[in-house]
């Protein structure tokens, strides 16, 4: 089928990538990767907040690429740890952006904290831009508490540890079709498909 046109999907994060292809599937828009493109220079996330370097990240891409781009700012904040790691989650155990080094240092971080106090919620911004500017931005927010054991081996980063209380399943165990039904990535891309669809 031909589409209506091209949307890079600037992300690097195979996680992200996989569900961002699912949720838009049946979208009338072709969907780029940044493979295509080889190495190219990677963006400055020091933005304080989601929306700030979901913006630069769109900016960045479409600019170099000359496609419009879709990016997304992504991150978990804990209440015991006044909503760290939130946008360093990437990096929250340093630059590597390795999953299992960030669960490590959160679990350390969460010592004795007691189970009540273990709130918690994953956040998504997502920007839609051209070379000049961005067009479109959503968000969503995936509420749940953290626990000191992994379970599961769906998703990435932290789902393993992100327990939601109502199904009494961690995110790693969802099947990936409900998690990006629910998810705060999932809600953001539902919530800028109208957008998008506009823009097209
Ligand atoms: P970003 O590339 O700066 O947006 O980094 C997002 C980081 O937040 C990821 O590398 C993960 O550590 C974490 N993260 C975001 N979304 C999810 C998710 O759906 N599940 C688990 N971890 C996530």
């Amino acid at each position: 089928m031909v589409k209506r046109g091209r949307l890079l999907i600037a992300t690097s994060n195979p996680g992200k990538l996989r569900e961002i292809r699912h949720v838009f599937a049946d979208l009338d828009v072709e969907l780029a990767d940044l493979k295509e493109f080889g190495k190219l220079p990677q963006p400055l996330e020091d933005g304080l907040t989601f929306e700030e370097n979901a913006r630069k990240k769109a900016l960045h891409y479409a600019g170099l690429t000359g496609l419009w781009t879709l990016a997304d700012d992504s991150g978990l904040e804990v209440d015991a740890l006044g909503g760290q790691p939130g946008v360093n989650s990437a990096r929250f155990a340093g630059p590597a952006q390795d999953a299992a080094a960030n669960n490590i240092k959160l679990i350390r971080c969460l010592g004795e904290v007691p189970p009540k106090r273990r709130s918690a919620r994953f956040r998504c911004v997502i920007a839609i831009a051209d070379g000049q500017r961005v067009s479109a931005t959503a968000a969503g927010v995936f509420e749940g508490v953290i626990i000191d054991e992994p379970r599961g081996q769906n998703g990435f980063g932290y789902d393993p540890y992100f327990l939601l209380p109502e199904l009494g399943q961690t995110v790693a165990e969802l099947e990936p079709a409900h998690k990006n039904r629910i998810s705060h990535r999932g809600q953001a891309l539902q919530n800028i498909r109208p957008k998008l669809e506009a823009l097209l």
